[in-house]
C-alpha cells in the first residue's frame, strides 16, 4: 500500500507499519492566541490531507516564488507519507486558553540519571512526526509545512531516521537490526489487536485512560528520545557482553538460551538471572509479570546518523519513539526500571520531548477541533 489514510478515529503513523524514512521535527508555536492556534491546526490539517492524498499542483505567474519545493516535480505522490501531530505540555500555559484541557501527565521531560539532555534539542510546543518511503518525500512534507506557516510557528529541532529498506517488515516476518546490530522490534504491542490497543496505546474509555480530558480520546501518548550510542566502544566489546546486556542472541534475537527469535524468554524458569541477567536490558524493559502488563509501550523507532560529534566520534543511535495510553504507566514507569542497566555504558539520552498525538479527524474537521471547540 502506497497511501495512507487521511481520515479516522486516530492518526496515521502510529500503528502504520514503518516505512523506511522518518523526520521528527518539533516546534514553537508564534500564534499569539486562540484563534491564531485554531488557524494553525486548520492549515496543518490541509496541508496533511494533501501531501498524503498526493495530487496536482497549480501552475502559478512565474513572477512569484513556486508554491512549493519542487522535489517531487508538479504531481504529489504520496509515498506512504504519514504525518503525526502532536502537542508538549507548554501549548497548556495558558497562552490558549487551553489550561484546563491538558493531557494529565503531559509535562517537559526531566532528565534521567544518565540523561545529558540539551535544552535546544529538548521539549517544545508541536511535534510532527513525518514517515515515508524516501526521505526525499519527507524532507518535501516537511518543506512544505514550512512555507505554510512562517507567522504561526517556527522550527525548535529536529532528527532525520531511517531503516534499512531492504529489511522493511514483509508479512511480519523480518525484524530490522539497530545500530548496535541488534534486532529491535522483536516483543512489542500487537498493532492489530484492538482490545489491546484501547487498553495500552488509545486514550479511550478503558481504565487506564481515567481522568483524561474528553477531547483526548483517540490520542495517544508520544515520547521521542534522541539517544547517542557509542559505536566505537560498542564495536570493541565481547559478543558474549553485548548479548548479556540485552538478553538476546545478536545474530537470531532469540532470548538467550532458547533457539528461535520469537521464543518466550521464560524468565519465571531462571529466576536466579544465570540464563538472562536481572540488569539486561529485556529483563528490565517487560519482566512480563501480570503487575506490569500495564507498563507496555508501542515502541516505532528509527536509527539515526549525524557525522561526527565534537570530538571526532561517529554520532549515530536511536530516535527512540514510543506510544502509550498513559505515558505514567509506559514510558515514565519503563524507562524508570531500566535507571542503571547495563546498556548505559553505551548510550547517551540527549534530547527528546513528551507530546500528546491529537487524535484523528473526520472528512470537514480539523486536526485538534475537540480541543478548540
Ligand atoms: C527491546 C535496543 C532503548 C524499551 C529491545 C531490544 C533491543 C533494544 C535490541 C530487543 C529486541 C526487541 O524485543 O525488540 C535498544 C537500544 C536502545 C533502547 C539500542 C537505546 C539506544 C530503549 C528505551 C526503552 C526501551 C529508552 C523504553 C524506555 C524496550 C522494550 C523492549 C525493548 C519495552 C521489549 C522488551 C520485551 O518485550 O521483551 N530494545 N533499546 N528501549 N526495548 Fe529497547
Amino acid at each position: 500500500q502506497t497511501k495512507q489514510d487521511a481520515y479516522g478515529t486516530h492518526q496515521a503513523g502510529i500503528i502504520t507499519p514503518q516505512p523506511a524514512a522518518a523526520i521528527i521535527v518539533v516546534f514553537d508555536v508564534l500564534a499569539k492566541d486562540k484563534k491564531g492556534f485554531e488557524k494553525l491546526l486548520r492549515t496543518l490539517t490541509d496541508r496533511i490531507t494533501f501531501l498524503t492524498q498526493g495530487g496536482q499542483l497549480p501552475q502559478i505567474d512565474p513572477k512569484f516564488p513556486p508554491l512549493n519545493s519542487g522535489i517531487m516535480g508538479d504531481k504529489v505522490f504520496p509515498d506512504n507519507l504519514t504525518m503525526t501531530v502532536s502537542l508538549g505540555a507548554s501549548v497548556f500555559d495558558g497562552r490558549f486558553g487551553l489550561t484546563d484541557l491538558k493531557p494529565q501527565y503531559l509535562q517537559d521531560m526531566q532528565p534521567f540519571p544518565n540523561d545529558a539532555l540539551e535544552p535546544e534539542s529538548t521539549d517544545g510546543d508541536l511535534s510532527i512526526q513525518i514517515c515515508s518511503n524516501t526521505a526525499e518525500t519527507c524532507i518535501h512534507a516537511l518543506r512544505d509545512i514550512i512555507k505554510n506557516t512562517p507567522d504561526l510557528m517556527t522550527m525548535r529541532w529536529q532528527m532525520n531516521g531511517f531503516l534499512p529498506p531492504h529489511m522493511i517488515r514483509k508479512l511480519g516476518k523480518d525484524t530490522m537490526r539497530n545500530l548496535l546490530g541488534f534486532k529491535d522490534g522483536t516483543s512489542n504491542v500487537d498493532a492489530k489487536n484492538d482490545a489491546l490497543l484501547n487498553e495500552l496505546i488509545w486514550v479511550s474509555d478503558h481504565a487506564n485512560s481515567a481522568g483524561e480530558p474528553a477531547w483526548a480520546k483517540g490520542g495517544s501518548y508520544q515520547v521521542v528520545r534522541l539517544i547517542r550510542n557509542r559505536v566505537e566502544f560498542w564495536d570493541r566489546t565481547p559478543l558474549q557482553e553485548q548479548e548479556t546486556i540485552f538478553g538476546r542472541h545478536k545474530l537470531s534475537g532469540a532470548p538467550l538460551g532458547k533457539p528461535n527469535e520469537h521464543d518466550d524468554p521464560d524468565f519465571a524458569s531462571d529466576p536466579d538471572g544465570k540464563r538472562i541477567p536481572h540488569d539486561a536490558h529485556i529483563r528490565l524493559a517487560n519482566p512480563r509479570t501480570p503487575e506490569t502488563r500495564k507498563n507496555l509501550i508501542l515502541r516505532r523507532g528509527y536509527n539515526y546518523s549525524q557525522g561526527l560529534s565534537k570530538s571526532g566520534q561517529l554520532n549515530m543511535g536511536l530516535l527512540f519513539v514510543c506510544y502509550q495510553s498513559n505515558l505514567l504507566n509506559g514510558f515514565l514507569t519503563v524507562q524508570g526500571r531500566m535507571n542503571g542497566e547495563s546498556l548505559e555504558e553505551y548510550i547517551k539520552p540527549f534530547g527528546g520531548g513528551y507530546f500528546f498525538s491529537l487524535p484523528g479527524f473526520a472528512k470537514g474537521e480539523y486536526l485538534g477541533q475537540g480541543l478548540i471547540q
